[in-house]
């Protein structure tokens, strides 16, 4: 803007200069040069005294918008790299300010894996998270179900267009995992993994029943490996997880990647009934048996040279009848009710 008034072009570069080194920019409001200029008016020639205060009018709407404009400024927040958390070279000042909390808690479901996988690794058990999302050849083909299997309709779960997979069990890790850690055969070592993740099925939903829960598979191969290490394990594991002393029984099973194959079952142990008529009752827990050839073949292990065995069980089934929960939607329902009594 300028101004056709030589006294007051002068004080409104002055004040524009000041202003920039000004650290509170209302200030220069407040510049005694400005109320200088309004005391002049008086003594001005009565025809040059309207122009003249139309002119400091306009310098002080001048200063007044480049005071709001630099606040305008001022107040908008410096960018924020998305990718920065992500980045471990990132330094902390880059990285975004999150919300902390000290209000949530972890959900019961990880709180128990946590206490799972403990008692795993005092046995010298690994631990692989499996994936969410997988192909054919993991979910069928690498654990001996051809094309056409009949038993690929016992794993009935959701496929994507492209014919990825959400698993429909963590056995989907096996040749993963037997591939990743069958130097420590060559070593002499065993192979011993468990292996949580979440797996889905195409389910009515009901109290036992979800279409989204987690599994928690294990692997074990070695030299001379038999049926009785299976079951000392599951049984060594299931009574520290439930700290007492459990009575267990197999029964024989189907699975295409086991031979034999069993299912695991334990006697509900009295405190964890909640009703008489659960007194006596066998409760099928995990498929197990023992890794079939073709499943050790396909994953380059010698199965002349090598044994061993497997399981898979659903998390959920164990921590329900830990706490003697009625409903297995509830740990997926956000009722805060119920998730907070495990906080
Ligand atoms: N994947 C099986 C299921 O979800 C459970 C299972 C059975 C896992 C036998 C195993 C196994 O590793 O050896 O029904």
């Amino acid at each position: 803007m300028s101004y056709q008034n030589q006294r007051i072009a002068e004080v409104a570069e002055l004040l524009k200069q000041r202003l920039g080194e000004l650290e509170q920019k209302p200030e220069i409001l407040k510049a005694p040069e400005l109320k200088g200029l309004f005391a002049e008016i008086p003594t001005l020639p009565e025809a040059e005294r309207a122009g003249f205060g139309k002119e400091i009018n306009q310098l002080r709407a001048e200063l007044t918008h480049l005071v709001s404009e630099h606040a305008d400024k001022a107040e908008e927040l410096p960018p924020i790299d998305v990718t920065a958390p992500f980045d471990v070279n990132a330094a902390a000042d880059q990285r975004p300010q999150t919300f902390t909390s000290d209000r949530g808690s972890q959900h019961p479901l990880m709180t128990e894996l946590d206490s799972i996988l403990d008692i795993f690794y005092r046995m010298g058990f690994n631990a692989v998270e499996s994936r969410q999302i997988d192909d054919d050849y993991h979910m069928f083909e690498s654990l001996n179900f051809p094309a056409g299997h009949p038993a690929r309709d016992d794993y009935d779960t959701f496929t994507t267009t492209e014919g990825l997979i959400a698993p429909a069990h963590t056995s989907t890790m096996q040749n993963r995992v037997l591939q990743q850690y069958k130097a420590n055969l060559e070593k002499g070592e065993d192979i011993r993994v468990v292996i949580p993740g979440r797996v889905y099925r195409n389910e009515d939903l009901d109290v036992t029943h979800e279409h989204t829960f987690y599994q928690l598979e294990g692997v074990y191969v070695g030299k001379g490996i038999h049926a009785g290490h299976l079951i000392a394990t599951l049984k060594t594991f299931l009574e520290e997880y439930y700290q007492q002393d459990l009575k267990v029984k197999t029964q024989p099973f189907y699975f295409p990647f086991t031979e034999p194959s069993f299912e695991f079952a334990i006697e509900r142990p009295a405190e964890l009934r909640r009703n008489a008529s659960h007194a006596d009752e066998w409760l099928e827990l995990l498929g197990c048996g023992m890794i079939h050839p073709n499943v050790l073949k396909m994953a380059g292990i010698d199965p002349n040279e090598y044994t061993g065995f497997a399981w898979g069980g659903g998390i959920d089934r164990l921590v329900l009848m830990k706490y003697a929960i009625e409903d297995i939607r509830h740990f997926e329902s956000a009722k805060l009710d119920f998730l907070r009594q495990f906080s």
